[in-house]
């Protein structure tokens, strides 16, 4: 199985397009979905990554992959308080918000992107809790997540690919490190 995409870097112009919507929920796109979400499971496999000279991902939007097709992916790990692994896996067609909340969040180091090699340092608030309506890839069906945090972040994150959207544009360019007030840092 081919596990290696050629990341599409924030030069090209196609990142900056408007992905389309998926009409038809066909066995390929199902198959995509699934080869991003390994494409990240490698990322994160220190050797597998070091030999391949890949970067490290938790999130992958199909433009970034030269599609121009309204899919994501979001895989990590975190451990729980009491010690057991919670797997993070959306496999999203067709993903839109559908909710979300007035309290902000970011992180305090900044996001990072496989699309962007340069860097671009400031806070990109986002909102700390969300509601997304998709079609699943894993389970064949429309469903709601709920997500909060770091999850909700990488999610806006790669939904804004979508849009054509990086997440340095999100940076106050005057104020990169401004404070918002009751904005969540995690
Ligand atoms: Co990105």
């Amino acid at each position: 199985m081919d596990k290696m995409f050629k990341i599409v870097k924030d030069n090209a112009k196609s990142i900056r397009e408007k992905s389309v919507e998926v009409d038809l929920i066909t066995p390929e796109i199902i198959d995509l979905a699934n080869k991003m979400a390994d494409y990240l499971k490698h990322t994160q496999d220190e050797k597998y990554r070091e030999k391949h000279h890949l970067r490290e991902g938790v999130g992958l939007a199909a433009p970034q992959i030269g599609k121009n097709i309204k899919v994501i992916v979001v895989y990590y790990e975190e451990q729980n308080e009491d010690g057991s692994i919670r797997v993070i896996d959306h496999r999203l067609i067709n993903p839109r918000i559908i909710s979300e909340s007035v309290k902000q969040v970011y992180l305090s180091g900044g996001e990072g992107c496989l699309s962007v090699d340069g860097e671009h340092e400031g806070y990109v608030y986002r909102n700390y809790k969300i509601l997304v309506k998709a079609f699943d890839a894993k389970a064949q069906k429309e469903v709601v997540v709920t997500a909060r945090g770091y999850e909700a972040i990488v999610l806006q994150h790669e939904i804004d690919h979508l849009n054509g959207i990086l997440f340095y544009d999100r940076i106050d360019k005057s104020n990169p490190f401004k404070q918002i007030e009751g904005a969540e840092r995690l």
